[in-house]
């Protein structure tokens, strides 16, 4: 069973908190986005692996640590994804960014497929898949078995928020795939929206709504 880690460190917690509300516009709402998803990131990559190396200081022989794991890939599902990645690549610079599209029907709620693009060598690759709302579960269940399709088999999934019905899902759908996440909250509404939630995320960080 995969494990859900719900990251409770104080800066992601306010910053979240600052997000649910319904009077923060577009350009803030991007911006906090981008620092919580820094911050998760932070937090979900505790358990990598590090090496010793031999190196010189200005001033003498020195050993240090080193990366010595999987390299890393970022895959946002777009579009509300996309909001996540400039946060993660601030901690992780090399990290090589694939995408996946998907978008949710507003009635039957079922993702729908239109794009997919990774990095030749993601099976090789720790795969960090990002997207703000895990709700019903199915958009990033579909994202995950497309990349087991391509090869990935090192999967860890970062959202901001989750409901338990997504978490439910995706555990039972993958559970060789950790989950990270800022808040866990009460339920779905009939439209599949998360309550108390903060809204559709997509078009809060884009603006389109
Ligand atoms: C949102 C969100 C997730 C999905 C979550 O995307 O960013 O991808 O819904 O819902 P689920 O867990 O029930 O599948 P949306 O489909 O609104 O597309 P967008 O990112 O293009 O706005
Ligand atoms: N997608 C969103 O953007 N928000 C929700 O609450 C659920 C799905």
């Amino acid at each position: 069973m995969s494990k859900v880690m719900i990251l409770d460190h104080p800066l992601i917690q306010h910053k979240l908190g600052v997000i649910r509300r319904k009077d923060v516009g577009t350009k803030d709402f991007r911006t906090i986005v981008s620092e919580i998803a820094g911050l998760m990131c932070y937090e979900a990559t505790r358990d990598l692996k590090l090496t010793d190396v031999e190196i010189e200081t200005p001033i003498a022989r020195a050993t240090v640590k080193e990366l010595s794991g999987r390299k890393l890939a970022v895959i946002p599902i777009l579009r509300a994804g996309l909001g996540m990645v400039d946060g993660v690549l601030t901690m992780i610079p090399a990290a090589k960014v694939g995408h996946i599209g998907l978008y949710r029907d507003p009635e039957t709620l079922k993702p729908v497929e239109y794009y997919c693009k990774l990095p030749e060598d993601c099976g090789e690759r720790e795969v960090f898949v990002v997207d703000p709302m895990l709700a019903t579960g199915g958009s990033a269940s579909a994202a995950i078995t497309m990349l087991k399709e391509h090869g990935c088999r090192h999967i860890r999934v970062m959202n901001i928020l989750a409901a338990p019905e997504g978490v439910k899902r995706l555990q039972e759908d993958h559970p060789d795939v950790d989950i990270y996440i800022a808040g866990l909250d009460d339920h779905l509404n009939d439209h599949g929206y998360i309550v108390p939630g903060l809204g559709d995320a997509g078009d809060r960080i884009f603006g389109t709504k």
